[in-house]
């Protein structure tokens, strides 16, 4: 059986540091220590959950949760990231998927996933030169209706058993959660909610995700924001560690931004 080695999230943009330069330079520090995390692990495949953001799936066809099964990924190239190739890993995805149809979830598969800054800006610092593995698993949180937080976490649970039950022996593998804290989109619309932000940290810090559960779309839209919907990953990422302590890397607020920007590792 695999192993969880590194289980962490962060916030997924970098915007310009004009005016914000002190926290520009914390969020940056910040990325970097995430990315020493995940390197010291020394992961043989890397899981990145993220969200759509209309890269890969569009109003035409749009599923609650798609799968990258290919062997190799492009980056989007949006937001300065350089167009680079990502290797990907079929084995792991096939098994993940198939773990997941075995447990009632129909998960979408894509042979052609394009990473945008969702993946591509945590993976420049927890995988630099890219060569490791990474398999993503993308999310929902564009278009109503949105999977309830509560088959988030169910999915997430499907892959730990996936790692933990299914996976070769000694199999080391890290997962990431991404996704912003508190925004409003399109910038404008809304400000940065600093008291749900770090609620947000200090209940996933100290190990009491679960308590976290039973958000509801509605609740996150009104205190989070239609961007803060992807706490998602963040929350099934630590429900993958469920009971683990964790670091708060970092939270800044920059109002310029318009988005609370952060990070947790676990300990696992
Ligand atoms: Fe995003």
């Amino acid at each position: 059986m695999g192993k969880i080695v590194a289980a962490a999230a962060t916030s997924h943009i970098m915007m310009s540091s004009h005016g914000v330069e002190e926290q520009a330079k914390n969020v940056v520090e910040g990325f970097r220590r995430f990315g020493r995390y995940i390197q010291d692990a020394r992961p043989d495949v890397i899981v990145c959950m993220s969200s759509e953001h209309m890269v890969n799936l569009h109003l035409d066809n749009m599923p609650a949760f798609c799968v990258g099964v290919g062997d190799k990924h492009m980056a989007y190239g949006d937001m300065d990231i350089p167009k680079v190739q990502v290797t990907g890993h079929r084995d792991f995805a096939q098994s993940f998927v198939q773990h997941a149809f075995d447990n009632e979830f129909d998960l979408a598969t894509s042979e052609e996933l394009l990473l945008d800054h969702g993946v591509m800006l945590p993976l420049l610092y927890a995988n630099p030169g890219m060569k490791i593995p990474v398999v993503v698993l993308l999310t929902n949180i564009m278009t109503q209706p949105m999977p309830s937080m509560k088959r988030c976490v169910k999915l997430a649970q499907v892959l730990r058993e996936t790692i933990e039950t299914l996976r070769p022996e000694n199999e080391r593998v890290a997962v990431i959660g991404t996704g912003g804290l508190s925004h409003w989109l399109p910038p404008g619309t809304g400000g940065i909610n600093e008291e749900w932000d770090r609620m947000l940290l200090d209940v996933i810090s100290s190990g009491r995700v679960e308590e976290l559960y039973d958000l509801s779309t509605e609740e996150i839209m009104e205190k989070g924001g239609n961007g803060g919907q992807e706490i998602r990953n963040w929350i099934m990422m630590a429900s993958m560690v469920q009971g683990r302590q964790g670091r708060i890397l970092y939270y800044e607020a920059p109002q310029s931004w318009a988005t609370g920007m952060g990070s947790v590792v676990m300990e696992v």
